[in-house]
């Protein structure tokens, strides 16, 4: 299974009728096991979570604590940019030159670090010395 084909599986069971945009999200971990998640919303609708916040539940839930790639896929007519939250996520399990891979519709694609998507990233670093 690759990270592309994890993402599309787990974007096909995205649950979005609220918003109709479906998103699927594929880690890989320094493992080398795939973990994937899609987007689950709800009628009160801060309560829905993004699929980059599934993948990285399922990740661990697994045992595994760290990122070493991301996909992100969705039929948005450019590639699918991770919210801030999802960034700030993504960056407690993944170090700064993790490649995240952001797919659109008609295969639009950007790649990204995770270090470029959110440069400056609070971290524990911030929390010494206090
Ligand atoms: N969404 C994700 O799951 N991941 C992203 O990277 C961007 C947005 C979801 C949240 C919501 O269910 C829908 O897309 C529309 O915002």
């Amino acid at each position: 299974m690759t990270l592309l084909k994890a993402a599309q599986s787990a974007q096909k069971n995205a649950y979005a009728p609220y918003s109709g945009f479906r998103v699927g999200a594929a880690i890989l971990g320094r493992s080398g096991a795939i973990f994937s998640g899609c987007n689950v919303e709800n009628v009160a609708y801060p309560e829905g979570t993004c699929a980059e916040a599934g993948a990285i539940a399922a990740m661990i839930n697994a045992g595994e604590r760290r990122i070493a790639e991301v996909l992100v896929i969705s039929d948005s007519a450019s590639p699918v940019s991770p919210c801030g939250g999802c960034r700030q996520k993504l960056v407690e399990f993944g170090s700064t030159d993790v490649v995240v891979t952001m797919i659109g519709r008609n295969g639009a694609r950007l790649t990204m670090t995770l270090g470029d998507l959110l440069p400056g990233a609070f971290s524990e670093e911030h929390l010494k010395g206090v």
